[in-house]
């Protein structure tokens, strides 16, 4: 099939070169020029592994092509994926669809026959709706929308896009479901649930697993605040819970607090649909405070550790809001180290995914291209993102400063081995080693 994804991001970038791979032809469009140029100078503009080789292959053999045209690209194609951005409206928890409406009335434009568009953002319920009504009123009687959120998480989208637990698609003509069908077969035959639904249904279904997912982590991450206070390992409780194949192991790991692209947006989106239609949302409205709160006991945590925070040296190891990463988008670090840095502390941080512009014009600072400068003189160590390359790192022998102490966002280290080590040692919902 002929394929247009409009918005080469995360999402766009990747289905996209994944969706060439299969044997499509993909256009690959978006509205940044110096994104496209990159790419067909063979740059990626995200971090992602296996996606470089990926990308190389399909570009090589005429498969995947980077373009600003987006005229050619949507003439050329049957299929239309939106894959633009939908983040918050400026201090609303409403969704910003602006992006999307604009990708729509640019394909209007240009679109002379038979067409679908396909939203793979996240967008609310009702988008479709709003969608239809734009290409009415353009009288575009020969397009039509469906909706097909995407499940990828990054770090793994290649492998997600492959082996989907599900592919959902929304649409209430059935005459859809069957050409998306024939689009994901040989997905299909590996495995992956084929799930259709009405259209809004579908767009409810993206918005309700980002949130619970985002309430389970939620959950740990209260439960570990108990722990804390009542001397328990949290991770015996996850364990303990997670065990249980009703409750399930994954997304039960206490940590710093969500964040990332996704589910800090979608939590609010989520609840601002639920005001929209006069439906109270009471849990999901209690995830987001808790979890913005979250944020502020580190903080908390850090200022009882040190002490004081004036002229302290602190190492920040990982900024990202994950591992395999550079997606800073709502990572707790962009709370975290600004604070740091206004109330008198110096921040050295390293990444492996390079320095980040969010943090250039802080006054004290610095970014490191490696671990051991980044911990030398350190009196804090705040281990943030869980890179594998932080998860055998010798302290005693690393950081200079006898007295320094570490902080574990991410409980990678044993508490017992740290004892032994002599190490002051504090990490989430366990004991403190002092
Ligand atoms: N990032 C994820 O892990 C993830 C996972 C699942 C779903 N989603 C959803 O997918 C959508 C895209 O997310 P993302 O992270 O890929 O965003 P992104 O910001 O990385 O990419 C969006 C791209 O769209 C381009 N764009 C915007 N308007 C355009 C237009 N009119 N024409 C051409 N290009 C245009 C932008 O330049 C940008 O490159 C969002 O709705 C998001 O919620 C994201």
């Amino acid at each position: 099939m002929n394929i247009c994804m409009i918005g080469t991001g995360y999402v766009g970038l990747v289905s996209g070169t994944c969706f060439a791979d299969l044997g499509n032809k993909v256009f690959c469009v978006d509205k940044d020029k110096e994104k496209i140029k990159n790419l067909n100078l063979g740059i990626s503009p995200i971090y992602e592994p296996g996606l470089d080789e990926l990308i190389k292959k399909n570009y090589n053999v005429g498969r995947l092509k980077f373009s600003n045209n987006l005229k050619e690209a949507v003439t050329k194609s049957e299929l239309i994926f939106i894959c633009v951005g939908t983040p918050n409206k400026v201090n609303s928890k409403q969704v910003d669809l602006s992006y999307v409406f604009k990708a729509v009335k640019e394909v209007a434009k240009v679109a002379k026959n038979k067409k679908i568009i396909i939203t793979k953002s996240t967008v609310p319920v009702g988008t479709g709706d709003l969608i239809d009504k734009i290409l009415i009123k353009l009288r575009k009687k020969n397009i039509d929308v469906i909706s097909n959120p995407e499940f990828l998480r990054e770090g793994e989208a290649i492998r997600d896009f492959r082996f989907p637990d599900r592919i959902v698609i929304g649409s209430n003509k059935k005459i859809y479901f069957k050409i998306l069908k024939k689009l994901y077969q040989p997905l299909i035959n590996k495995g992956a649930k084929f799930f259709t639904t009405s259209r809004r249904g579908s767009e409810l279904i993206k918005y309700a697993s980002n949130a619970f997912l985002a309430t389970k982590i939620t959950f740990i991450n209260e439960l570990a605040n108990l722990c804390e206070k009542a001397d328990i390992n949290v991770e015996d409780i996850s364990l303990g819970m997670g065990s249980d194949k009703r409750i399930g192991s994954r997304f039960l790991r206490a940590g710093p607090a969500y964040g990332g692209s996704c589910f800090p947006k979608d939590t609010k989106g989520l609840v601002s649909t639920g005001e929209k239609y006069n439906s109270e949302l009471s849990i999901v409205k209690t995830v987001i405070k808790s979890n913005e709160n979250r944020k502020k006991l580190h903080l908390n945590r850090i200022k009882k550790i040190l002490i004081s925070l004036k002229k302290k040296k602190i190492a920040f190891l990982g900024v990202t809001f994950k591992p395999n990463t550079d997606d800073m988008r709502d990572s707790v670090s962009l709370k975290i180290i600004p604070y740091l840095c206004k109330n008198g502390a110096f921040v050295s941080y390293y990444d492996p995914t390079g320095a980040k512009k969010d943090f250039k014009k802080l006054k004290n600072c610095k970014f490191y291209d490696n671990i051991n400068k980044t911990c030398k003189n350190a009196d804090l160590i705040i281990l943030h993102t869980e890179w594998d390359e932080f998860k055998s790192l010798e302290f005693n022998r690393i950081v200079k400063n006898k007295n320094y102490k570490i902080f574990d966002l991410r409980n990678l280290y044993n508490f017992n081995e740290m004892k032994n080590k002599k190490i002051k040692y504090f990490s989430i919902g366990r004991p403190n080693v002092n």
